[in-house]
């Protein structure tokens, strides 16, 4: 059974085909089946976006496909960046996004630089089936970066299960208690039922 990974965030890749290698799916890249671009996220919530990366994926592949959508809510900004972690700032890259949120959060004492990361994940078929799955990590803001694993604000985020950042965690560390893994063992639980039999049944 074939499966795609649809993003075209390595980050990303890396974490999904560590977390899904034991399960016997033949794991493909958004790139390995010729997708380069993905459409505008214009969904409403983190699972619009993602249901809109899997199913652009899933058509032009003819294969399931996985995406999520994920972000960071900060509770001193009321929940941003959000559904627009990735484009925050309309900056460009992973170090000047994380130095933007840490300047907007300069003045935030300690105590009130609670987070979390939040991931939708979906799966589609060719044929328009989906399922979704959803997981979070709670933890606080730093005032500087630590660690050089992971991406994007990996290294700012404090996670509370780790007592560390995710960027100074292993990958499998992160991946048992980060926002990705937690939807990614939901999908795992229910991969091992009928219903997910029924749901790869009709692909290769
Ligand atoms: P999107 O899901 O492609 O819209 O991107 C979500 C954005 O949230 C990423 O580009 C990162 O900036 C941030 N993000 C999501 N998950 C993680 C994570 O595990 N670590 C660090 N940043 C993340």
């Amino acid at each position: 059974m074939k499966l795609v990974i649809a993003t075209a965030n390595q980050g990303k890749v890396k974490e999904f085909s560590a977390a899904l290698a034991h399960l016997g799916l033949e794991l493909l890249t958004a790139t390995e089946v010729g997708v380069k671009d993905f459409p505008e996220e214009t969904g409403a919530n983190y699972k619009e976006n993602a249901a809109i990366k899997a199913l652009h994926v899933a058509q032009l592949s003819g294969l399931p496909s996985l995406a999520d959508d994920s972000g960071l809510e900060v509770d001193a900004l009321n929940g941003a960046p959000g559904l627009y972690s990735a484009r925050y700032g309309n900056l460009n890259s992973d170090s000047e996004r994380t130095a933007f949120l840490l300047s907007n959060i300069e003045n935030i004492e300690t105590s009130k630089r609670g987070a979390k990361f939040v991931c939708s994940l979906v799966l589609v078929n060719p044929d328009g089936l989906s399922k979704s799955f959803w997981g979070e990590a709670k933890g606080t803001l730093l005032r500087a970066a630590s660690g050089s694993d992971g991406f994007g604000y990996d290294p700012i985020f404090y996670s509370f299960d780790l007592d560390k950042t995710f960027s100074e965690a292993s990958k499998d560390e992160k991946r048992k208690v980060s926002h990705r893994g937690h939807a990614l063992n939901e999908f795992e639980a229910w991969f091992k039922t009928e219903e997910a039999k029924t749901f790869f049944s009709s692909h290769p």
